[in-house]
């Protein structure tokens, strides 16, 4: 017993002595790479409130650290500052990156396909693009968010690491295209060959989003946090929420959309509405925030709305991830089927016993490989494409409140806490994909010298409004 408890003594004060040792070295770190200097900590403005859940589940992983808003709004952090701030937030450039070198081909009919830009000088140039004739006012919005997005980064770019020159494309379509910079990638590596090469950028909502329920994406995650803060999981609304419009469908997901109202309209456990034409029972974008889980939906390709609901303390149900998005990867799921006692039940479409789509379907199993644990690690729940056992999946999250609640909170802890989304991630990950993308991108002998370059200031006025 003695003995023991003088060996004990030594080794608990050692980890304590290096705890402390650890944590000092982590906030000397943070302080001396990350804050901006003293006296702009010092200016007044308005701090938002510290995020706080309403009890802590057990068992749960550390979080990440919640950053200041200081270090949150510095566009001008250097590669090695981003890396200690947002770790893995880059691996979408880098999978691309260790692909190796390709040709960026000029499209021979100038103003068809992506828009290609240059870089020179950390000055931004539009080589070809798009007449604005041809393009409906919300395709001009997105593509002009994405030019601006681009433009910011380069003009924080620090002194000491200019962005390298490059000629690059951006497709501001909702189908990936390779090569080019594209909103989202297909998970499936069938679809993601290694010919492939798909720039993951941030969504042009990161910018604004100029319709009702969203705006700009500051205004949202403000009327995100405001919510939050004031409820507390408990208060939540029990239900699982989903809004949208039904014809909208990718072929491969089939009937998704539809078979999802069918499950859950009317159901005690399910908030869940197709859009009316006036939009009457449309919900704002923090409103979803205000249930415990919320159902996701992917359209023709990625959602655009994902992020939103990323940064609630709710639990995201959704059919496996088809279309990454610049930061998907950091999705940790735990499978719907992995919880004891969850079955499937076929939607009866009264024409006999529906049947079951395969779930997890082989490319699932390729793009998500790893199952996480709902009691540790997960931060999101995939249930099965059809359904079939969304309604189960609930039960069981409202069985377990706890898990449920753990589930939510990793989740607005990595995105919001940990400011994967913030403008200063949002500046590093565009300058690490342009520095990516100029690395491995071949433009001698494409004839891009022959394009006239209009200065971005200049297509910034002409180009972008109906
Ligand atoms: C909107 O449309 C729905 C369904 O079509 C209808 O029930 C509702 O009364 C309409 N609301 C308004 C304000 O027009």
């Amino acid at each position: 017993m003695g003995a023991m408890a003088m060996k004990r003594g030594p080794s608990s004060h050692a980890r304590l002595l290096r705890q402390v040792v650890v944590i000092s070295v982590v906030c000397l770190a943070l302080y001396c790479f990350l804050l901006v200097p003293e006296h702009s900590l010092n200016a007044s403005r308005t701090v938002p409130e510290p995020f706080h859940y309403a009890g802590s589940s057990s068992g749960s992983q550390q979080s990440p650290p919640r950053h200041p808003p200081e270090l949150l709004n510095n566009r001008f952090l250097t590669t090695s500052q981003c890396a200690v701030a947002f770790p893995g937030l880059t691996k979408e450039i880098d999978d691309v990156v260790a692909k190796g070198p390709f040709t960026l081909p000029r499209n021979p009919h100038t103003g068809l396909g992506p828009l290609v830009a240059r870089v020179r000088d950390g000055k931004l140039s539009i080589l070809s693009y798009a007449r604005r004739v041809d393009l409906s006012k919300d395709m001009l919005q997105h593509r002009s968010a994405t030019l601006h997005q681009i433009a910011a980064a380069l003009l924080t770019a620090p002194v000491s690491e200019p962005v390298p020159d490059t000629i690059f494309a951006f497709n501001h379509e909702d189908d990936p295209h390779s090569p080019s910079f594209s909103y989202s990638r297909p998970a499936d590596p069938a679809l993601d060959t290694p010919s492939k090469h798909f720039f993951t950028i941030p969504h042009f909502s990161f910018w604004a989003w100029a319709i009702g329920p969203i705006g700009s994406f500051s205004r949202a995650a403000s009327a995100i946090s405001t919510l939050e803060a004031h409820l507390p999981w408990t208060a939540k609304d029990p239900r699982a929420v989903w809004r949208g419009t039904t014809w909208f469908n990718a072929a491969r997901a089939g009937r998704l959309r539809q078979d999802l109202v069918a499950t859950a309209r009317g159901r005690p456990w399910a908030d869940v509405e197709a859009l009316h034409g006036n939009r009457s029972n449309a919900l704002a974008i923090e409103d979803f925030c205000g249930y415990r889980y919320v159902v996701h939906t992917e359209g023709v390709t990625y959602s655009g709305r994902f992020q939103y609901h990323q940064l609630c303390g709710s639990v995201v149900l959704t059919p496996p991830i088809a279309w990454m998005q610049h930061l998907t990867h950091l999705v940790k799921p735990a499978f719907s089927h992995a919880l004891d006692g969850v079955t499937r039940t076929p939607l009866d479409t009264g024409a006999g016993s529906g049947d079951l789509v395969p779930y997890p379907a082989p490319w699932v199993r390729e793009a998500w490989p790893t199952a996480y644990d709902p009691r540790r690690d997960a931060n999101i729940v995939f249930v099965a494409p059809d359904w079939s056992d969304l309604e189960a999946t609930v039960e069981w999250l409202e069985r377990h409140p706890k898990v449920a609640e753990g589930i939510a909170r990793r989740q607005r802890e990595l995105f919001d806490g940990g400011g994967y989304f913030s403008p200063a991630a949002e500046m590093c990950y565009w300058r690490a994909a342009i520095r990516g993308w100029s690395q491995v991108v071949r433009t001698d002998g494409q004839g891009f010298e022959d394009l006239e370059e209009i200065p971005w200031e200049e297509f910034s006025l002409k180009e972008i409004h109906k």
